[in-house]
């Protein structure tokens, strides 16, 4: 309780004052808006920039884990957890990875887990069964293996030299660490049944062939009882899930699923940044909080449908601690990192990979299917071909999802533009331009909140657009006792916000808090690893479609999901050009 006090204090010390045009007083009553829980947000050109994200004053050094002393963590609802190993990792012996020889050994192909036919369930059932039998202290067990996740997702290890703790989610470190995990738990599962070609299955929820749970999940050593049973086989997965269920038939639930796709993997994710997070760096002032499109969601969205709703974090899919203690995490893992390999190939060269050295020094280590104790690096995870293995292609449906205008962008144009004056009539009067209506009030997102921002300016050959995106970035995100949070965010929205969502071309992103944990066991203050988030959210091609690329302002509507807007505080909203 003490700690909520002190995160509302700290999160008011902090906020930053920030002033605002407005809809007229009667307009704000039409819309619902209520000032007292509201929240401040940039319309006017330059006002408002709140610290600039990640990246300012960070240091360089690759990160890795300091494995001398594995801490007790705290799960993400704040609840103390220990996956420490029972002999300490840092009296291994390290061993270099070595990328494996392929030839003579084939690749291993990855097929889509509705596919599989009974013999090759049964072989991979198999395998899981050995591994839960294995003894707990022994690093192939079904356990240890899913301690592994549970390490680097709490932070149980600091970084080297450094009193940061090392957490891989919600940044750049999300696909390479996710990647070297399943290579070995792969690896280890065909060692155990003495095959050399055993590859894991991925559960194609982009596809909707493959949007319900495959049904072999819920049988033998695959089956967990800590999953909400209404969204067990034939139900269809909802991609955007918030909690809430929506009532929609399966084929309505698939068109939202392939719209959401679309966004998070096209037109959402057009730069590294963007698809792949932001860029953490070693100590806590590279610390950033910024998960790319993908990781928010279908990622976090599709791990919280999956977790039983009576336990407290949703249990085990739905908490990172006992996330991969159910057999479908991994084939929910190898699908987000199928789609990594689908990305690449789609943005070909338009989004070039990271080139620091802070991203492809870093490192992890795993026991590899010999029990080698291995450090790999984030620059040995890029190309699964040389990991030896490959992805069975499926059709992509997504790709033709672009989503329309909900209403015609003249119309809507026409009414925003009547609030453009009624803002700037607001504004007069004020010798910045500016009026300012919230104060210091407690400001939360308690109910939706719009604004008018102002677009950058492009120069010269910029204005012939190219290789520039335009990023929509909502910055200072801080979510209170870092409980479950999300919000929806659309441009020039005039439909209603409650019934409105990716199958609309103005839905531009969704941020999504699956809690992750605000400080350390025995600690009573913000730990230094928990920083306000920031969502960057790629808006050109919404911006075209929406016949809004030559306007100098925007509306940016933030909708609170699930009841949980009033946990929300945000510092503002800006758009930025991204190279
Ligand atoms: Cu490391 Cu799906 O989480």
């Amino acid at each position: 309780m003490g700690q909520r006090v002190h995160l509302v204090a700290a999160a008011l010390l902090l906020a930053i004052l920030i002033t605002a045009n407005w809809f007229s007083g009667d307009l704000r009553d039409l819309i619902g808006y209520c000032p007292r829980i509201g929240y401040l947000l940039q319309t006017v050109n330059g006002v408002g920039r709140g610290p600039s994200v990640a990246g300012d004053n960070h240091d360089n050094r690759p990160l890795a884990a300091n494995l001398s002393a594995c801490h007790a963590s705290l799960t993400d609802a704040d609840r103390p957890t220990y996956c420490c190993p029972p002999r300490r990792d840092a009296d291994q012996i390290v061993v270099e990875f070595q990328l494996p020889e392929i030839a003579p050994s084939p690749l291993r192909v990855r097929r889509p887990a509705h596919l599989l036919d009974s013999d090759y369930v049964a072989k991979y059932e198999k395998a899981v069964a050995i591994m839960k039998s294995l003894p707990s202290d022994h690093p192939h067990s079904f356990l240890r293996q899913a301690n592994n996740h549970c390490l680097y997702c709490t932070g149980s290890y600091n970084q080297v030299n450094s009193t940061s703790l090392f957490k891989i989610h919600r940044s750049w470190f999300f696909f390479p660490w996710h990647r070297a995990f399943l290579y070995f738990h792969e690896r280890i599962l065909g060692k155990l049944i003495g095959d050399d070609t055993f590859a894991l299955p991925y559960w194609s929820w982009d596809n909707p062939e493959g949007m319900v749970m495959p049904e072999f999940y819920t049988r033998g050593a695959f089956n967990s009882t800590q999953r909400e049973p209404g969204h067990l086989p034939p139900h269809v997965a909802d991609l955007n899930y918030q909690r809430e269920e929506t009532g929609r038939k399966p084929e309505e639930q698939m068109a939202v699923n392939l719209a959401f796709m679309y966004h998070q993997m096209v037109s959402g994710a057009r730069k590294a940044e963007l698809f792949m997070g932001c860029k953490l760096t070693a100590g806590a002032e590279g610390g950033c909080d910024g998960p790319g499109t993908i990781e928010d969601a279908p990622h976090n969205t599709v791990h919280e449908w999956v977790g039983n709703g009576l336990n407290p974090e949703r249990e085990y899919m739905g908490a990172f601690y006992t996330a991969a203690r159910d057999p479908a995490f991994y084939a929910h893992h190898a699908n987000i990192d199928r789609l990594w390999t689908v990305w690449r190939k789609i943005m070909d060269s338009a989004a070039p990979d990271f080139t620091e050295s802070s991203w492809l020094d870093t490192s992890f280590t795993f026991y590899d299917e010999n029990l080698r104790f291995v450090r790999i690096k984030v620059r040995d995870c890029l190309d699964p071909a040389k990991l030896g293995y490959a992805y069975e292609n499926i059709d992509l449906p997504w790709l033709n999802a672009r989503p329309k205008p909900a209403v015609p962008p003249e119309v809507a144009r026409n009414i925003l533009k009547k609030k453009d004056e009624w803002s700037t009539l607001l504004a007069s009067g004020n010798p910045d331009g500016q009026t300012t209506y919230f104060n210091n009030e407690e400001q939360a997102l308690g109910a939706t909140v719009r604004a008018r921002v102002q677009r950058p300016r492009r120069h010269g050959a910029q204005a012939e657009k190219g290789e520039e995106e335009e990023i929509l970035v909502v910055y200072g995100i801080h979510v209170l006792g870092d409980v479950y949070a999300k919000f929806d965010v659309f441009v020039n929205l005039v439909a209603d916000e409650k019934k409105a969502g990716p199958l609309a071309r103005e839905f531009a992103g969704t941020f999504v808090n699956t809690p992750r944990g605000a400080r350390r066991v025995g600690e009573d203050r913000l730990s230094a690893a928990w920083r306000k988030s920031t969502l960057k959210l790629g808006i050109s091609e919404l911006l075209e479609d929406l016949k809004a690329d030559r306007d100098e302002n925007v509306w940016v509507s933030l909708v609170p999901r699930a009841g949980s807007g009033a946990n929300i505080m945000v510092d503002g909203i800006r758009i930025e050009l991204l190279r």
